[in-house]
């Protein structure tokens, strides 16, 4: 008995952590929208405008896969806030962004290894991969713009 209660417990905590996390990866993502529709905006030309628009597609698709496991989870729909202050330059806002994807690739695949589930596991990695792959434009965009 004391081992079943335990178990539980234990379960219970992993899925506070997974709901805690997914609320930072949904205030990340959303962020995330906001702060490239104001980059692309900003673009020197219409290639890089549309490199952005597609990596803010992404960023959409993550928010809703987030956001429909949040629900799965809690029950309730998620509150997304924007939590980063998005820089108002272009080439802050490219260095930000640059940052912030590398920082999101390390908390996505920490939460993939994190998790029992492997449908959270896969989607976290997934989008890891996604953030990686943006994190490289974003390097490309600023070596070009310097
Ligand atoms: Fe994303
Ligand atoms: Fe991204």
């Amino acid at each position: 008995m004391f081992y079943y209660a335990d178990y539980s417990g234990e379960l219970m905590r992993q899925q506070n952590k997974l709901v805690s996390d997914l609320e930072k990866a949904i205030n990340g993502e959303y962020s995330a929208i906001q702060c490239y529709a104001k980059l692309a905006e900003r673009a020197p030309t219409d290639k890089v405008r549309e490199r952005i628009r597609e990596i803010r597609r992404d960023e959409k698709r993550h928010l809703q896969v987030f956001s429909q496991m949040y629900t799965n989870l809690t029950g309730s729909q998620p509150k997304p806030k924007d939590t980063e202050a998005c820089p108002d330059t272009y080439l802050r806002g490219l260095e930000f962004a640059l940052e912030d994807e590398q920082e999101t690739v390390d908390f996505y695949l920490t939460v993939a290894d994190e998790t029992s589930n492997l449908f959270v596991k896969d989607a976290f990695r997934r989008a890891a991969a996604d953030e990686q792959n943006h994190a490289v434009w974003f390097l490309y965009f600023l070596m070009s713009a310097k």
